[in-house]
């Protein structure tokens, strides 16, 4: 197979002004579930590409992913004027070891997002395997406004069908809203106030998978550290494992 597959856009969801998820149609190989992609567009003769997690799971027929459009980014904003039917190109083969196969077992698996980075937890989540490894499932999605706690319907949905299994966390930093903390995701760490409301207790029992800002992922990670948890590693198996979306 060709490395780069044309893609068309089946839909370009916009949840707020700058928030957006893409659907589109392309004949790739199957991913796993917390992998990512590259996608592509022409800008005079040479093909821009960046990085995408998938939000879509394997076994969904649209390739999904979750964007923001970063007003003086470069590739953004290009993909917010995207419609349906027109082309991208897309990576044949998915690419990341952000996946299950890579965290060791565990009780609890905490799943930390900031911004887009929900998506690559919602591929996850729609896959048996999680359900099937950890007794807790603890999804925590830090935004900063509202209207960017996006897929409700899919997060009711697997609320309702693991209810005993699954609680959903949300934090909205700049502004306050009934049923969302309002701090970010290493002070709720910090304080106590997570535990306090999944009421678990932080240590070795508990997987950490943390995805999306990468200073949220650094002071994260030191918060996690004080509880004496350690990073995972092939050779040195651990309880955190990260995915920066930008340096
Ligand atoms: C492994 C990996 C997976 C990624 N998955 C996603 C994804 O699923 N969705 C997504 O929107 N982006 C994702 N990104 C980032 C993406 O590749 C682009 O960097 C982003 O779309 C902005 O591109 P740009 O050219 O417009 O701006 P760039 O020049 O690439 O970035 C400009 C600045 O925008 C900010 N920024 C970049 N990405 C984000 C983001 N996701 N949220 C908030 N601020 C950001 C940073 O401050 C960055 O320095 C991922 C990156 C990596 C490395
Ligand atoms: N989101 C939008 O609709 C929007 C609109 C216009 C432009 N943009 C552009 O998109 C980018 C931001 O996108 P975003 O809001 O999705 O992502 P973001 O800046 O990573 O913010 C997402 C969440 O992460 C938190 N956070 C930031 N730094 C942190 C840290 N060091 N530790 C812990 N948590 C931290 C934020 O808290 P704080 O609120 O406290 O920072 C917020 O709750 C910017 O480049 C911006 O210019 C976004």
């Amino acid at each position: 197979m060709e490395e780069w597959q044309e893609g068309e856009i089946i839909e370009n969801k916009k949840w707020t002004e700058n928030l957006a998820s893409l659907k589109i149609k392309a004949n790739i190989n199957l991913h796993k579930a917390g992998q990512f992609t590259r996608l592509g567009l022409k800008h005079g003769n040479n093909l821009v590409t960046r990085s995408y997690s998938y939000a879509s799971a394997p076994q969904d027929d649209l390739l999904e992913i979750i964007y923001v459009n970063i007003p003086n980014g470069i590739f953004s904003p290009r993909l917010h004027q995207l419609k349906r039917g027109d082309k991208i190109s897309v990576m044949s083969q998915a690419i990341g070891y952000f996946t299950l196969d890579e965290i060791p077992d565990g009780k609890n698996l905490w799943m930390l997002a900031t911004g887009t980075a929900l998506g690559v937890f919602l591929s996850i989540l729609k896959t048996a395997l999680p359900w099937k490894r950890f007794e807790k499932i603890i999804l925590i999605h830090g935004v900063r406004y509202a209207e960017e706690l996006i897929y409700q319907d899919l997060i009711s949905d697997l609320k309702n069908k693991y209810s005993n299994q699954f609680e959903y966390l949300s934090s909205v930093t700049r502004s306050s809203i009934e049923n969302s903390f309002n701090f970010r995701i290493p002070e709720g760490l910090q304080s106590g106030a997570f535990q306090k409301r999944t009421q678990i207790e932080i240590n070795t029992d508990s997987q950490f998978m943390i995805c999306g800002n990468p200073e949220m992922i650094k002071e994260t990670t030191e918060v996690l550290k004080s509880f004496g948890l350690n990073k995972n590693r092939r050779a040195k198996p651990g309880n955190i494992t990260v995915e920066r979306y930008w340096v």
